[in-house]
């Protein structure tokens, strides 16, 4: 059979950048706001993929300015973040961002809000097919009966499903989201956790989201970036960065109700817990 990188060639001699591990690459990342006190510093990850990466930090450690840096919404000071091999330079409809407050335009409905998004992704489609797609993505977050409501009709959870419905219409190649469910009641939040875990696991969305929740992150993802905020020590001002990556070892297939019965499931969750209570907050 023929070889498809070529007769005579190692794959790691004919890879190009595009191949190499790692979808989305964070290479050295900075902010400083103030002179001489960086935010963060020396920032870098990678996520494969289908993987769902959630960061975790105490208040004000940069985890807002690092996913506005990866939706080009904002720029860092030093590193460099590659997408699908290319270095992130703006906003792009390859990725799609939900942000902590629902962000949908007020006057229009949940239909119109949507299809406002789609038509700007697939400005060739006609009427029906973007009325078709609208209609899907609703559908998958269980909002049909409520199409053609304005956000000022729905409650917050509904809202924040009209996010994800449309950040994910839009069929990103990332979906970047700040912690999309934190103003949301534990019960409504927990209803919304297994259903964006049940589309992530049908669509192998790449995700990278910012939570406060420990056991959020434990439910979701499938490694949990530990970041520590920037402080004044004996040796002098050290900025924020990532302290460590954790990998979720729990079963994929877990569901919210039974975490706690997981084995390992107190273990992790011990461990970043520690992890918060140790590092000081700012
Ligand atoms: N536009 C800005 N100007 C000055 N300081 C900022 C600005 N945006 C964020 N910061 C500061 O940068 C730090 C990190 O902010 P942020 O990324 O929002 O943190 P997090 O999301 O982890 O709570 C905070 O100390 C915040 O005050
Ligand atoms: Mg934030």
């Amino acid at each position: 059979m023929l070889n498809e990188v070529g007769v005579g060639l190692r794959a790691d001699q004919v890879r190009n950048d595009n191949q190499l591990p790692g979808f989305l690459k964070v290479e050295g990342l900075s902010k400083s706001f103030a002179k001489d006190k960086p935010v963060f510093d020396n920032v870098s990850f990678t996520l494969d993929k289908g993987e769902f990466v959630c960061i975790i930090g105490h208040s004000g450690c940069g985890k807002t300015t690092i996913l506005n840096v990866l939706a080009g919404l904002d720029t860092a000071t030093g590193g460099h973040v590659f997408m699908d091999g290319r270095e992130v330079a703006g906003p792009s409809l390859e990725r799609g961002v939900v942000f902590q407050s629902h962000a949908l335009m007020p006057w229009l409905t949940v239909r119109r809000n949507i299809a406002f998004a789609v038509r700007s992704r697939w400005p060739h489609w006609t009427a029906a097919q973007v009325d078709a797609h609208v209609q899907s993505f609703v559908a998958m977050v269980g909002l049909s009966q409520a199409i053609d409501k304005k956000p000022s009709q729905l409650s917050g959870g509904m809202k924040q499903r009209v996010g994800i419905a449309r950040a994910f219409a839009i069929q990103p190649k990332m979906l970047l989201l700040d912690e999309p469910f934190g103003a949301l009641d534990a019960l409504t939040r927990g209803t919304i956790q297994d259903e964006l875990l049940a589309i992530v696991r049908e669509t192998q969305q790449t995700v990278f989201m910012i939570t406060h929740d420990v056991d959020e992150a434990i439910l979701l993802a499938d490694r949990i970036v530990l970041m520590s905020n920037g402080h004044e020590s004996p040796a002098g001002y050290r900025p924020g960065g990532i302290a460590e990556v954790v990998i979720n070892t729990l079963p994929p297939e877990r569901k919210r109700a039974q975490l706690h019965h997981l084995a390992g499931y107190y273990e992790l969750r011990n461990h970043i817990v520690d992890f918060l209570t140790r590092k000081e907050p700012t």
